[in-house]
């Protein structure tokens, strides 16, 4: 899969995206992660990118042209045009169900915004898939996107290297059930015992102890992904 991150910030994906899963899964050809900066797009000396609102207004917005004239770019630079993504807080809030149809793209194009948002003419001109990774306003997109690289990434065959351990994440599966405790050495911390079922060595009950523990978890945290008629 390729991945085009447009941003005013490159530098800050660099650790990130050297970190150790998405670094590996990079350097195995796995992922391919192009960042392009916005700026470089920009019109005139000053390369200017933002301006005020019209009809007054706290902060700048991102002009127009210098991100369309990015993404149009960007777009002619593989094969396929990739699925267009605009990071906003105004976007269909992201879930799991989100990622996994990401996930399914053999290229998407996240566009980062910075100041008070974009020009609303970039929305209109490029219809974007308009994203937000939660109810929050972040002071740019590129968190976002890298929330995006992220859960996109572990998703693609071969880069979590166990394909059962995205398979059996929270939210993942068709009952999107929020994974139950988990337990490691020791046996006891704290006077805290590791369930006696999980050292049985009886892989059924375990299964069935694990589904229960599940829903449990679901019930109390997301009690809408239990209800019968969910979509
Ligand atoms: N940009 C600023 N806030 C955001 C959010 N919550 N999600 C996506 N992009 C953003």
């Amino acid at each position: 899969m390729r991945i085009d991150i447009l941003t005013l910030f490159p530098e800050m994906f660099t650790g990130f995206l050297d970190g150790s899963l998405l670094g590996e899964a990079r350097r195995a050809r796995l992922i391919d992660v192009c960042l392009t900066n916005i700026r470089d797009f920009a019109e005139g000396v000053h390369r200017q990118v933002d301006d005020r609102p019209y009809g007054g207004g706290p902060g700048m917005l991102l002009m127009p042209g210098p991100v369309v004239s990015c993404v149009e770019a960007v777009q002619q630079q593989a094969d396929a045009p990739g699925h267009l993504v605009m990071l906003t807080p105004g976007g269909r809030r992201l879930d799991q169900a989100g990622v996994e149809e990401l996930a399914r793209k053999q290229r998407i194009v996240l566009v980062c915004g910075r100041y008070e948002g974009f020009d609303d003419r970039v929305r209109e001109t490029l219809q974007p898939d308009e994203i937000s990774i939660g109810d929050y306003v972040l002071s740019g997109g590129e968190v976002a996107a890298m929330v995006i690289v992220d859960a996109v990434a572990r998703l693609l065959p071969g880069v979590l290297g166990d394909e059962e351990s995205a398979r059996q994440d929270s939210f993942s599966g068709a009952d999107r059930l929020v994974e139950g405790p988990q337990y490691t050495r020791p046996r006891e911390f704290r006077g805290l015992r590791v369930p006696d079922v999980l050292l049985s060595g009886d892989h059924g009950r375990i299964a069935t102890w694990r589904h229960e523990q599940a829903v449990d978890a679901t019930r109390r945290r997301v009690p809408a992904n239990l209800s019968p008629n969910r979509s």
